[in-house]
Protein backbone atom coordinates (compact mmCIF):
# COMPACT_ATOMS: atom_id res chain seq x y z
CA UNK A 1 0.00 0.00 0.00
CA UNK A 2 1.39 3.17 -1.03
CA UNK A 3 1.48 5.64 2.03
CA UNK A 4 1.07 9.49 1.58
CA UNK A 5 1.44 12.63 4.23
CA UNK A 6 -0.96 14.36 4.97
CA UNK A 7 -1.65 17.96 6.76
CA UNK A 8 -3.95 17.44 9.56
CA UNK A 9 -3.04 20.55 11.33
CA UNK A 10 -1.94 23.97 10.92
CA UNK A 11 -0.88 26.89 13.58
CA UNK A 12 0.97 30.15 13.81
CA UNK A 13 2.17 32.83 16.02
CA UNK A 14 2.98 36.42 15.62
CA UNK A 15 4.73 38.47 18.28
CA UNK A 16 2.40 41.32 19.80
CA UNK A 17 4.28 44.24 18.68
CA UNK A 18 2.83 46.22 15.50
CA UNK A 19 5.23 48.45 13.08
CA UNK A 20 3.47 50.54 10.72
CA UNK A 21 4.95 51.98 7.33
CA UNK A 22 3.88 55.14 9.14
CA UNK A 23 5.69 54.55 12.33
CA UNK A 24 8.92 53.68 9.71
CA UNK A 25 8.08 56.72 8.06
CA UNK A 26 9.26 58.83 11.52
CA UNK A 27 12.26 56.80 11.26
CA UNK A 28 13.75 56.71 7.85
CA UNK A 29 13.40 58.52 4.86
CA UNK A 30 10.11 56.23 3.49
CA UNK A 31 6.66 56.70 3.30
CA UNK A 32 3.60 54.72 3.26
CA UNK A 33 2.56 55.28 -0.13
CA UNK A 34 5.85 54.23 -1.52
CA UNK A 35 6.12 51.07 0.08
CA UNK A 36 2.39 50.15 -0.39
CA UNK A 37 2.48 50.66 -4.02
CA UNK A 38 6.24 49.05 -4.30
CA UNK A 39 5.65 45.91 -1.84
CA UNK A 40 1.99 45.31 -0.96
CA UNK A 41 2.86 45.55 3.26
CA UNK A 42 1.51 48.13 5.34
CA UNK A 43 2.51 46.74 8.91
CA UNK A 44 4.40 43.90 10.00
CA UNK A 45 5.35 42.14 13.65
CA UNK A 46 8.69 42.38 15.69
CA UNK A 47 9.57 40.29 18.58
CA UNK A 48 10.06 41.53 21.84
CA UNK A 49 13.98 42.49 22.84
CA UNK A 50 14.06 38.77 24.56
CA UNK A 51 12.00 36.75 22.13
CA UNK A 52 13.58 34.21 20.05
CA UNK A 53 12.76 32.16 17.31
CA UNK A 54 12.13 29.39 18.89
CA UNK A 55 9.47 30.92 21.49
CA UNK A 56 7.53 32.07 18.15
CA UNK A 57 7.90 28.55 16.70
CA UNK A 58 6.91 26.60 20.39
CA UNK A 59 3.45 28.72 20.00
CA UNK A 60 2.70 27.74 16.71
CA UNK A 61 3.91 23.57 16.76
CA UNK A 62 1.36 23.78 19.95
CA UNK A 63 -1.38 25.48 17.85
CA UNK A 64 -0.99 22.93 15.12
CA UNK A 65 -0.81 19.87 17.44
CA UNK A 66 -4.17 21.30 19.27
CA UNK A 67 -5.51 21.85 15.41
CA UNK A 68 -4.52 18.00 14.34
CA UNK A 69 -5.47 16.25 17.59
CA UNK A 70 -2.48 14.80 18.37
CA UNK A 71 -0.59 14.27 21.45
CA UNK A 72 2.87 15.23 21.99
CA UNK A 73 4.00 11.50 22.33
CA UNK A 74 2.93 11.09 18.45
CA UNK A 75 5.34 12.98 17.51
CA UNK A 76 8.80 11.43 15.45
CA UNK A 77 10.22 14.17 13.17
CA UNK A 78 10.78 17.78 13.95
CA UNK A 79 11.58 20.18 11.11
CA UNK A 80 12.48 23.97 11.74
CA UNK A 81 13.09 26.17 9.11
CA UNK A 82 15.32 29.62 10.26
CA UNK A 83 17.64 31.60 8.81
CA UNK A 84 17.45 33.04 12.22
CA UNK A 85 18.14 30.43 14.78
CA UNK A 86 18.20 30.97 18.49
CA UNK A 87 22.13 30.73 18.48
CA UNK A 88 25.02 28.61 16.45
CA UNK A 89 24.04 25.36 17.67
CA UNK A 90 22.59 23.25 18.86
CA UNK A 91 19.48 23.67 16.61
CA UNK A 92 16.66 25.45 17.15
CA UNK A 93 14.49 22.32 16.11
CA UNK A 94 16.24 20.89 19.90
CA UNK A 95 15.53 23.78 21.55
CA UNK A 96 11.94 23.86 20.45
CA UNK A 97 11.84 20.22 21.18
CA UNK A 98 12.94 20.69 25.20
CA UNK A 99 10.67 23.47 24.98
CA UNK A 100 7.89 21.58 23.88
CA UNK A 101 8.40 18.57 26.57
CA UNK A 102 8.83 16.13 23.77
CA UNK A 103 12.16 13.93 23.29
CA UNK A 104 13.90 11.13 21.51
CA UNK A 105 12.65 11.44 17.92
CA UNK A 106 14.89 13.40 14.94
CA UNK A 107 14.62 17.52 15.23
CA UNK A 108 16.84 19.77 13.00
CA UNK A 109 16.93 23.01 11.69
CA UNK A 110 16.82 23.56 7.84
CA UNK A 111 18.78 26.76 6.13
CA UNK A 112 16.72 27.29 2.79
CA UNK A 113 16.04 31.27 3.76
CA UNK A 114 12.67 31.81 2.42
CA UNK A 115 12.39 28.56 0.67
CA UNK A 116 13.26 26.74 4.03
CA UNK A 117 9.86 25.73 4.94
CA UNK A 118 9.07 24.13 1.49
CA UNK A 119 12.58 22.50 1.83
CA UNK A 120 11.31 20.99 5.16
CA UNK A 121 8.35 20.30 3.81
CA UNK A 122 9.64 18.14 1.37
CA UNK A 123 12.18 16.27 4.04
CA UNK A 124 9.06 15.52 5.94
CA UNK A 125 6.93 13.91 3.00
CA UNK A 126 10.01 11.75 2.16
CA UNK A 127 10.25 10.75 5.83
CA UNK A 128 6.58 9.60 5.93
CA UNK A 129 6.80 8.11 2.17
CA UNK A 130 9.14 5.89 3.11
CA UNK A 131 7.73 4.94 6.44
CA UNK A 132 10.63 6.69 8.53
CA UNK A 133 7.84 8.73 10.24
CA UNK A 134 4.01 9.10 10.75
CA UNK A 135 3.52 12.23 12.77
CA UNK A 136 5.95 15.07 11.53
CA UNK A 137 5.80 18.63 12.54
CA UNK A 138 7.57 21.13 10.18
CA UNK A 139 8.04 24.61 11.31
CA UNK A 140 9.22 27.81 9.67
CA UNK A 141 10.08 30.71 12.21
CA UNK A 142 11.99 34.03 11.80
CA UNK A 143 12.76 36.64 13.84
CA UNK A 144 14.74 38.30 10.95
CA UNK A 145 14.14 41.76 12.76
CA UNK A 146 17.87 41.35 14.59
CA UNK A 147 19.77 40.90 11.22
CA UNK A 148 17.99 44.00 9.67
CA UNK A 149 19.66 47.14 9.57
CA UNK A 150 17.15 49.60 10.49
CA UNK A 151 18.90 52.47 8.79
CA UNK A 152 18.73 50.39 5.29
CA UNK A 153 15.40 51.39 3.63
CA UNK A 154 15.65 49.19 0.92
CA UNK A 155 15.33 46.24 3.09
CA UNK A 156 14.15 47.07 6.37
CA UNK A 157 10.37 47.87 5.45
CA UNK A 158 10.32 44.44 3.89
CA UNK A 159 10.34 41.90 6.32
CA UNK A 160 8.67 41.09 9.88
CA UNK A 161 8.82 38.10 12.62
CA UNK A 162 6.32 35.24 12.52
CA UNK A 163 5.97 31.42 13.08
CA UNK A 164 3.79 28.82 11.36
CA UNK A 165 3.55 25.42 11.45
CA UNK A 166 2.23 22.06 10.26
CA UNK A 167 1.76 18.40 11.79
CA UNK A 168 1.65 16.04 8.73
CA UNK A 169 0.55 12.21 9.24
CA UNK A 170 1.29 9.24 7.09
CA UNK A 171 -2.46 8.52 5.58
CA UNK A 172 -3.72 5.99 2.64
CA UNK A 173 -4.86 9.18 1.01
CA UNK A 174 -2.95 12.29 -0.01
CA UNK A 175 -2.12 14.52 0.62
CA UNK A 176 1.26 16.03 -0.68
CA UNK A 177 0.84 15.31 -4.29
CA UNK A 178 4.35 16.95 -5.16
CA UNK A 179 7.42 18.54 -4.06
CA UNK A 180 9.97 20.40 -6.19
CA UNK A 181 12.90 22.13 -4.83
CA UNK A 182 16.49 23.97 -6.15
CA UNK A 183 19.08 25.77 -5.76
CA UNK A 184 21.54 27.98 -7.77
CA UNK A 185 24.39 28.84 -5.84
CA UNK A 186 25.33 31.35 -8.53
CA UNK A 187 23.10 34.03 -7.24
CA UNK A 188 24.54 34.06 -3.40
CA UNK A 189 25.56 37.48 -3.63
CA UNK A 190 22.29 39.47 -3.94
CA UNK A 191 20.72 38.19 -1.47
CA UNK A 192 22.39 37.26 1.83
CA UNK A 193 24.04 38.53 5.39
CA UNK A 194 27.76 37.65 5.21
CA UNK A 195 29.09 38.07 8.11
CA UNK A 196 30.43 35.12 10.00
CA UNK A 197 31.71 34.25 13.74
CA UNK A 198 35.10 33.90 13.77
CA UNK A 199 37.72 34.20 16.88
CA UNK A 200 34.76 35.92 19.12
CA UNK A 201 33.59 39.07 16.40
CA UNK A 202 31.79 38.96 13.79
CA UNK A 203 33.81 38.81 10.27
CA UNK A 204 31.41 41.15 7.97
CA UNK A 205 28.38 42.32 7.94
CA UNK A 206 25.99 40.61 10.07
CA UNK A 207 22.90 42.82 7.96
CA UNK A 208 20.43 41.64 5.53
CA UNK A 209 22.14 42.45 2.02
CA UNK A 210 19.76 42.50 -1.11
CA UNK A 211 20.10 43.91 -4.75
CA UNK A 212 15.66 44.57 -4.64
CA UNK A 213 15.81 44.47 -8.05
CA UNK A 214 17.99 41.43 -9.36
CA UNK A 215 15.76 39.06 -7.02
CA UNK A 216 12.56 40.44 -8.23
CA UNK A 217 13.57 39.53 -11.73
CA UNK A 218 15.27 35.77 -10.55
CA UNK A 219 11.81 35.49 -8.12
CA UNK A 220 8.93 35.99 -10.92
CA UNK A 221 10.37 33.73 -13.51
CA UNK A 222 11.97 31.24 -10.93
CA UNK A 223 8.38 30.80 -9.25
CA UNK A 224 6.48 30.19 -12.39
CA UNK A 225 8.77 28.28 -13.91
CA UNK A 226 8.49 25.83 -10.39
CA UNK A 227 4.63 26.04 -10.15
CA UNK A 228 4.33 24.54 -13.50
CA UNK A 229 6.93 22.07 -13.05
CA UNK A 230 4.91 20.90 -9.55
CA UNK A 231 2.06 20.99 -11.37
CA UNK A 232 3.52 18.29 -14.42
CA UNK A 233 4.69 16.11 -11.58
CA UNK A 234 1.70 15.55 -10.13
CA UNK A 235 -0.06 15.27 -13.70
CA UNK A 236 -2.56 18.15 -12.78
CA UNK A 237 -3.12 21.45 -14.44
CA UNK A 238 -3.89 25.14 -13.90
CA UNK A 239 -7.31 24.66 -13.86
CA UNK A 240 -7.19 22.58 -11.20
CA UNK A 241 -5.82 24.53 -8.76
CA UNK A 242 -8.23 25.94 -5.58
CA UNK A 243 -5.47 28.01 -3.86
CA UNK A 244 -2.05 29.94 -4.28
CA UNK A 245 -0.61 30.27 -1.15
CA UNK A 246 3.16 31.74 -1.93
CA UNK A 247 5.69 32.86 -0.34
CA UNK A 248 5.05 36.77 0.78
CA UNK A 249 8.07 39.18 -0.12
CA UNK A 250 6.19 41.12 -2.71
CA UNK A 251 2.50 41.85 -3.66
CA UNK A 252 3.54 42.37 -7.23
CA UNK A 253 5.95 38.84 -7.19
CA UNK A 254 2.38 36.99 -6.15
CA UNK A 255 0.14 38.71 -8.57
CA UNK A 256 2.55 37.79 -11.44
CA UNK A 257 2.62 34.11 -10.28
CA UNK A 258 -1.07 34.04 -10.07
CA UNK A 259 -1.49 35.99 -13.38
CA UNK A 260 0.69 32.74 -14.52
CA UNK A 261 -1.55 30.11 -12.99
CA UNK A 262 -4.79 31.76 -14.27
CA UNK A 263 -5.85 32.02 -10.52
CA UNK A 264 -8.28 35.38 -9.73
CA UNK A 265 -6.47 37.39 -7.02
CA UNK A 266 -9.54 35.80 -4.55
CA UNK A 267 -7.58 32.35 -4.87
CA UNK A 268 -4.36 33.64 -3.54
CA UNK A 269 -3.88 33.58 0.79
CA UNK A 270 -2.14 37.02 1.18
CA UNK A 271 -0.70 38.12 4.23
CA UNK A 272 2.22 40.93 3.46
CA UNK A 273 -0.24 43.32 4.20
CA UNK A 274 -0.32 42.78 7.91
CA UNK A 275 3.10 40.53 8.18
CA UNK A 276 5.56 41.78 5.64
CA UNK A 277 8.47 39.10 4.87
CA UNK A 278 8.44 36.86 7.49
CA UNK A 279 11.01 34.61 5.60
CA UNK A 280 10.93 30.73 5.88
CA UNK A 281 7.67 31.51 8.39
CA UNK A 282 5.59 33.45 5.51
CA UNK A 283 3.84 30.17 3.66
CA UNK A 284 2.91 28.22 6.85
CA UNK A 285 1.86 31.49 8.07
CA UNK A 286 -0.60 32.02 5.38
CA UNK A 287 -1.31 28.43 5.00
CA UNK A 288 -3.15 28.57 8.51
CA UNK A 289 -4.76 32.17 7.89
CA UNK A 290 -6.38 30.54 4.79
CA UNK A 291 -7.25 27.29 6.80
CA UNK A 292 -8.65 29.12 9.85
CA UNK A 293 -10.70 31.76 7.95
CA UNK A 294 -12.61 28.77 6.78
CA UNK A 295 -11.30 29.76 2.82
CA UNK A 296 -9.10 26.14 2.30
CA UNK A 297 -11.37 23.47 2.86
CA UNK A 298 -10.84 20.13 3.08
CA UNK A 299 -10.00 18.28 -0.29
CA UNK A 300 -9.18 21.43 -2.04
CA UNK A 301 -5.71 21.49 -4.21
CA UNK A 302 -3.38 24.04 -2.64
CA UNK A 303 0.05 25.38 -4.46
CA UNK A 304 2.92 26.72 -1.75
CA UNK A 305 5.45 28.13 -3.45
CA UNK A 306 8.63 30.19 -1.88
CA UNK A 307 11.65 31.32 -2.99
CA UNK A 308 14.84 33.40 -1.10
CA UNK A 309 19.23 33.42 -0.24
CA UNK A 310 20.47 30.90 -2.09
CA UNK A 311 19.46 31.13 -4.03
CA UNK A 312 16.59 27.80 -3.33
CA UNK A 313 13.20 28.00 -4.33
CA UNK A 314 10.62 25.53 -4.59
CA UNK A 315 6.87 24.49 -4.70
CA UNK A 316 4.90 22.04 -3.01
CA UNK A 317 1.47 20.58 -4.30
CA UNK A 318 -1.01 19.46 -1.73
CA UNK A 319 -4.66 18.18 -1.21
CA UNK A 320 -5.58 19.69 1.71
O1 LIG B 1 12.19 36.96 0.36
C1 LIG B 1 13.15 36.95 -0.64
C2 LIG B 1 12.63 37.50 -1.87
N1 LIG B 1 12.66 38.96 -1.81
C3 LIG B 1 12.01 39.61 -2.74
O2 LIG B 1 11.35 39.00 -3.55
C4 LIG B 1 12.15 41.11 -2.84
C5 LIG B 1 12.26 41.49 -4.30
N2 LIG B 1 12.43 42.88 -4.56
C6 LIG B 1 11.48 43.82 -4.31
O3 LIG B 1 10.46 43.51 -3.73
C7 LIG B 1 11.70 45.23 -4.84
O4 LIG B 1 12.84 45.24 -5.64
C8 LIG B 1 11.81 46.28 -3.72
C9 LIG B 1 10.47 46.49 -3.06
C10 LIG B 1 12.84 45.88 -2.70
C11 LIG B 1 12.24 47.61 -4.33
O5 LIG B 1 11.31 48.03 -5.30
P1 LIG B 1 11.78 48.59 -6.70
O6 LIG B 1 10.58 48.95 -7.45
O7 LIG B 1 12.73 47.59 -7.29
O8 LIG B 1 12.51 49.92 -6.28
P2 LIG B 1 14.04 50.35 -6.47
O9 LIG B 1 14.92 49.60 -5.54
O10 LIG B 1 14.38 50.31 -7.94
O11 LIG B 1 14.00 51.85 -6.03
C12 LIG B 1 13.25 52.85 -6.74
C13 LIG B 1 13.43 54.18 -6.04
C14 LIG B 1 14.88 54.56 -5.82
O12 LIG B 1 14.99 55.94 -5.99
P3 LIG B 1 15.57 56.56 -7.36
O13 LIG B 1 16.94 55.94 -7.52
O14 LIG B 1 14.60 56.11 -8.41
O15 LIG B 1 15.57 58.02 -7.09
C15 LIG B 1 15.10 54.20 -4.37
O16 LIG B 1 16.13 54.97 -3.79
O17 LIG B 1 12.80 54.15 -4.75
C16 LIG B 1 13.77 54.53 -3.76
N3 LIG B 1 13.51 53.76 -2.55
C17 LIG B 1 12.65 54.15 -1.60
N4 LIG B 1 11.86 55.24 -1.47
C18 LIG B 1 11.09 55.33 -0.38
C19 LIG B 1 14.03 52.56 -2.19
N5 LIG B 1 13.52 52.15 -1.02
C20 LIG B 1 12.65 53.12 -0.63
C21 LIG B 1 11.82 53.28 0.50
N6 LIG B 1 11.05 54.39 0.57
N7 LIG B 1 11.74 52.35 1.48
Amino acid sequence: MTIYSRIAGTGSCLPAQTLTNHDLAQRIETNDEWIVSRTGIRERRIAAETELTSDLAVKAVEAAIEAAGVSRDEIDLLILATTTPDQIFPSTACIVQQKLGAHGFPAFDVQAVCAGFIYGLTIADQFIRSGGAKCAVVVGAEVISHILDWTDRGTCILFGDGAGAVVLKASDEPGILATRVHADGRYKDILNVPGKVRNGAIDGSPWVYMDGSAVFKFAVRALADVAEETLNAAGMEKADLDWLVPHQANLRIIESTAKHLHLPMDKVIVTLDKHGNTSAASIPLALDEGVRSGRIQRGQSVMLEGIGGGFAWGGALLRY
